[in-house]
């Protein structure tokens, strides 16, 4: 009998609550080998272990550890780098022919996730590898939902835009009145994003949604939001003109 080539699955577990994980993705979790998680320190669960754990409480997660130092600290990309390679070899001793490995990410896998460098990390070294995902609900999504937003009708855009680095990519999203906005990773960049909004006239209907499905969970209006604000957290923009 030939055994299927080796597998590794991205699996998107959605935002933070535990009934937003799809029914595929508890499916797949439940048949894969081994389910891994990433974490920053192996004594602590990760995000998305934690939403694994509180949907599907008896499986086994194992834990990898990432080094996340981001570019602007010094090293910081190498320090990365290293991590991912560390990563990919301990994935690499879990899969062989007809086994299959799931990785859990927050959200969706092709959105904004470790899991597409970590899996070309693993394929230059495991022949034969095959990559695939389950998509996840994203935590935009689940902010709409939460603050009963209509982020778009007719033939409005979207543009997902992040604010790590400040918001000029916000600022050009804008120039757009018939786009709605979505901005990530904004959390240490409240003040200015809300002068931005304010600036465009965009900022009423803004909303922030911090820690969605987790412990701490905040939806408010982004113009009396207060800081501090979490890494986990996102801000909606709908567009200015209406169909
Ligand atoms: C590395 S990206 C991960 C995105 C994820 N793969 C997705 O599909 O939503 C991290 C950013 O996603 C957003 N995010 C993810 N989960 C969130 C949550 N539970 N609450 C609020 N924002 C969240 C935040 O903007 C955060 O800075």
């Amino acid at each position: 009998m030939t055994l299927a080539p080796p597998r590794l699955t991205g699996i998107g577990v959605g935002p933070g609550d535990p009934e937003l994980l799809t029914m595929q993705a508890a499916k797949r979790l439940r048949a894969a080998d081994v389910v891994v998680a990433p974490t920053l320190d192996l004594d602590v669960e990760g995000r998305a272990e934690h939403v694994v754990r509180q949907a599907l409480g008896d499986l086994a997660v194992s834990r990898l550890l990432f080094d996340m130092t981001p570019d602007r600290e010094p090293g910081g990309r190498t320090r990365r780098h290293q991590s991912h390679l560390g990563v990919a070899k301990q994935l690499a001793g879990w899969l062989g022919p007809g086994r299959e490995v799931a990785f859990v990410t927050l959200g969706d896998p092709n959105v904004y996730s470790t899991f597409p460098t970590v899996a070309a990390s693993v394929a230059s070294i495991v022949p034969d590898l095959v990559v695939d995902t389950v998509p996840g609900i994203c935590a935009f999504q689940a902010l709409a939902a939460l603050s009963g937003t209509v982020l778009l009708d007719g033939t409005q855009s979207l543009e997902l835009v992040t604010a790590l680095d400040g918001v000029d990519h916000l600022a050009d999203a804008l120039r757009h009145p018939d786009r709605a906005v979505v901005v990530y990773k904004g959390g240490r960049y409240l003040d200015e994003i809300r002068d931005v909004l304010s600036g465009h006239g965009r900022l009423e209907g803004a909303v922030l949604g911090e820690l969605l499905g987790m412990a701490g969970q905040r939806v408010v209006p982004l113009a009396g939001a207060t800081a501090p604000v979490s890494y986990l957290a996102a801000v909606i923009v709908p567009p200015l003109d209406q169909p």
